[in-house]
């Protein structure tokens, strides 16, 4: 999937211009505090929540399209943001992360690339660390659809971090854009070793 020429085009259907609410609603009632990842950050807007909750924020995108248009709308943030393959990260990012934060990355990720984000996330994140998702639940494709967000069930995602994590928060947000209402999920994992 060339995720840059998407960016090119403008089809960002996924972006709402805004952080996720469930993603605020965390980070306003937990205290977090470190250096934090956004993976597939794409416009950065959840990078720009963690900055203004404390943390010390970076987003990580494939897209350098939409890397350059995130530092285009957070200006004082530029530095934050960095192209790069969340599969394969700088040297710099390894085991470097007190907090990843997870926002449609991994429904946007086809079912095969699964074990490569997973792979990402224990290359980054530090043992003991938190993996804050707000993870899009797409059980079903509509018919005719092909895809992003590809299926994610419950089940995917206890089964894709079974080993090596644990669930430490996991509810229905009641915050969440109006098209998604009900249908994502705020887990929080912490990496065991
Ligand atoms: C569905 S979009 C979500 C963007 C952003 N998180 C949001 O909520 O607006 C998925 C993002 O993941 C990025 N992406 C896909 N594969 C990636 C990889 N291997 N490493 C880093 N970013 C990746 C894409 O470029 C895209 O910006």
């Amino acid at each position: 999937m060339d995720w840059d020429e998407i960016y090119r085009k403008g089809e960002v259907f996924w972006n709402k211009g805004a952080p996720s609410p469930p993603m605020m609603q965390y980070l306003e009632q937990h205290k977090l505090s470190g250096r934090a990842l956004v993976p597939g950050c794409g416009h950065g807007h959840e990078v720009a929540l963690a900055v203004a909750h404390g943390l010390d924020a970076i987003g990580l995108d494939i897209a350098p399209t939409g890397i350059a248009e995130a530092q285009a709308l957070y200006p004082k943030l530029a530095k934050r943001f960095i192209t790069g393959d969340m599969f394969k990260p700088a040297a710099e990012l390894r085991g470097a992360f007190d907090v990843v934060l997870e926002h449609t990355c991994l429904s946007g990720l086809a079912p095969t690339l699964r074990a490569d984000y997973r792979g990402g996330i224990d290359l980054t994140l530090k043992p003991g660390g938190l993996l804050v998702g707000v993870w899009f639940i797409n059980p079903d494709l509509d018919p005719g659809d092909e895809g992003p967000p590809f299926p994610l069930s419950v089940f995917d995602l206890t089964a894709l971090f079974a080993d090596g994590y644990e669930i430490v928060e996991d509810y229905v947000p009641d915050a969440a854009f109006e098209t998604r209402v009900g249908r994502e999920r705020l887990r929080v994992l912490r990496r065991k070793t």
